[in-house]
């Protein structure tokens, strides 16, 4: 029965928004990336030393993030950040991480959120900022950055001016920028925000889309940030697993040569345009905003968290599982996006009718 029920989450997956939490960009099972998989376990999982995989996947990432000169491959998003905080640590000398957000469950992260179970010495080196606006930059970033390592952020939609202006102090003051491109990395354009934006970061991070939901992720850093590892060290027995490193190479190569994030952008700024048209229809105070390939609902006036939990809900009841973020993939065809307005109408009429708005 249970088997049952995981096989039918497979069958359900076109109308999902949750792509697995962004790793999923071109479908569930794409069948390029998968026999590039199966064709590689019959030469071996994992070996003693790098294998040519290895350097072809990094050559495959590096054709995509320009100016930058080395990777380094590792297994989570959370494990990337990290690591990239230690090199940054490594290189300026300095112990203070400036962060914005989530980057993952390791101490240097939790310390400023919750922090329970990160040691005290951890917090102290931590500390949260905000990069809404600029004056928010200037006044809890900008005057610590002589003291900071780095600044790590995992960049949102819309702040483009935001970010270049915070590159151009970090580099005046020495701190490193990180980019958490964790999520948007191979999502939102190949190279992610900071080339969208044209941000000059110092070290990216990326993680979920790059390997259709293998697990992999990878920091790219700047030529000059090498000697790093003369002066830290940053291994993992998987690190360079093969089965990964085929379905990265096989992935990439089919979202740069088969306009699968053009096409994949095109319907979902449909989407959000007949979303918010429907929203606006029904007089409810929601609204679908971001980028295109992943986007968020959000209630524009406070005080009415039910009314999101409410859409959920009704979504759900109409075959269209989501969480906060909407994400889309290849697999999501224009029948797909079709079938979510039905159900985003549908749902919207249930709403109206119970007065929950
Ligand atoms: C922006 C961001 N950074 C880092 C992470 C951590 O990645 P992982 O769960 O692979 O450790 C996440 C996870 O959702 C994330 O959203």
């Amino acid at each position: 029965m249970k088997i049952e029920k995981s096989i039918r989450c497979q069958d359900l997956f076109n109308n999902a928004l949750v792509c697995s939490l962004g790793p999923i960009i071109l479908g569930y099972c794409d069948e390029k990336v998968d026999a590039a998989v199966r064709r590689q376990m019959e030469k071996g999982v994992i070996f003693s030393m790098a294998s040519d995989l290895e350097l072809e996947a990094a050559e495959t990432l590096l054709s995509i993030f320009h100016g930058f000169g080395w990777v380094r491959f590792l297994k989570t998003g959370g494990d990337a950040c990290s690591a990239a905080c230690r090199v940054a640590r490594a290189i300026t000398g300095r112990n203070l991480i400036l962060t914005e957000g989530y980057h993952g469950w390791h101490d240097t992260f939790f310390a400023v959120q919750q922090g329970n179970g990160v040691p005290e010495s951890i917090r102290q080196v931590s500390k949260f900022v905000s990069t809404k606006s600029l004056a928010e930059v200037s006044e809890s970033i900008v005057p610590h950055l002589n003291q900071a390592a780095a600044v790590i952020i995992s960049p949102e939609y819309g702040r483009g001016e935001i970010y270049r202006y915070l590159s151009e102090k970090c580099h005046q003051t020495g701190a490193l920028l990180i980019f958490d491109e964790v999520v948007t990395g191979c999502r939102v354009s190949l190279g992610g925000v900071q080339e969208l934006e044209r941000v000059r970061c110092d070290m990216v991070v990326m993680a979920k889309a790059i390997a259709n939901g293998y697990p992999v992720s990878a920091i790219v850093g700047k030529e000059e940030l090498r000697s790093a590892f003369d002066q830290t060290i940053i291994t993992m027995t998987h690190g360079g697993e093969t089965l990964s490193m085929a379905a990265l190479v096989a992935t990439i190569t089919k979202l740069k040569h088969e306009k699968v994030l053009e096409r994949i952008a095109e319907r979902g700024r449909h989407l959000m345009a007949e979303t918010n048209r429907l929203f606006k229809d029904f007089g409810l105070p929601l609204a679908v905003e971001g980028f295109p390939a992943m986007m968020t609902v959000i209630i524009k006036e406070t005080g009415n968290n039910w009314l999101r939990e409410a859409l959920s809900q009704q979504l759900l009841s109409k075959g269209v599982f989501e969480r906060s973020r909407w994400f889309l993939c290849d697999a999501h065809r224009e029948a797909e996006i079709d079938k979510v307005l039905s159900a985003v109408e549908a749902a919207l009429k249930v709403i109206k009718r119970s007065g929950i708005d």
